[in-house]
């Protein structure tokens, strides 16, 4: 037997996913996303709003990366999730972390996250069949 609970996105934990990308200069720029997955094999979806720096970064340079960050890196990948480089142009440098140029993609790895995807942008919208739904109510089983 469930019971109904307030309406929750309840699909938990969710990823912690570090997106850097280099602006149209070259100037590194990191957010946080947990509105990510692996998609197919040798893809990864992301939902990020349109505003954001990195949104439109990506949207320049047509690549990215994409960094699992781990405990010891907690308070820098908050930062990255809170600071916003449209209102911080050195919000990379005041993190303190180090970037190279990726050999695969146009865009920054940062040397500090131990895992990194290299991406180029597949596109915008539709790259596969995506189904969106509301959440418009949620269960927990009640004991
Ligand atoms: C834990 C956490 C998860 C986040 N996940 C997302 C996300 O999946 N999609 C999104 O658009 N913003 C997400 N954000 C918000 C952005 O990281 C935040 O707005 C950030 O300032 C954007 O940076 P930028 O403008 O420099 O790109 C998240 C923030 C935090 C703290």
């Amino acid at each position: 037997m469930k019971k109904d609970i307030e309406t929750k996105i309840a699909v938990f934990p969710m990823p912690v996913l570090m997106i850097a990308a280099y602006d149209e200069s070259g100037k590194v720029n990191v957010m946080n996303a947990a509105w990510g997955m692996i998609s197919a094999e040798d893809k990864i979806a992301l939902f990020i709003d349109e505003d954001h720096k990195t949104t439109k970064n990506i949207r320049a340079v047509k690549a990215f990366t994409v960094s699992l960050a781990d405990a010891k890196n907690i308070a820098v990948a908050d930062f990255f999730g809170i600071a916003t480089g449209n209102k911080m142009p050195d919000k990379f440098e005041r993190s303190g972390l180090h970037a190279v140029k990726s050999a695969h993609v146009n865009a920054p790895i940062i040397e500090e996250f131990p895992v990194v995807m290299e991406c180029e942008l597949a596109g915008v919208f539709l790259t596969m069949t995506m189904t969106g739904a509301n959440v418009e109510a949620a269960k927990i089983s009640a004991q």
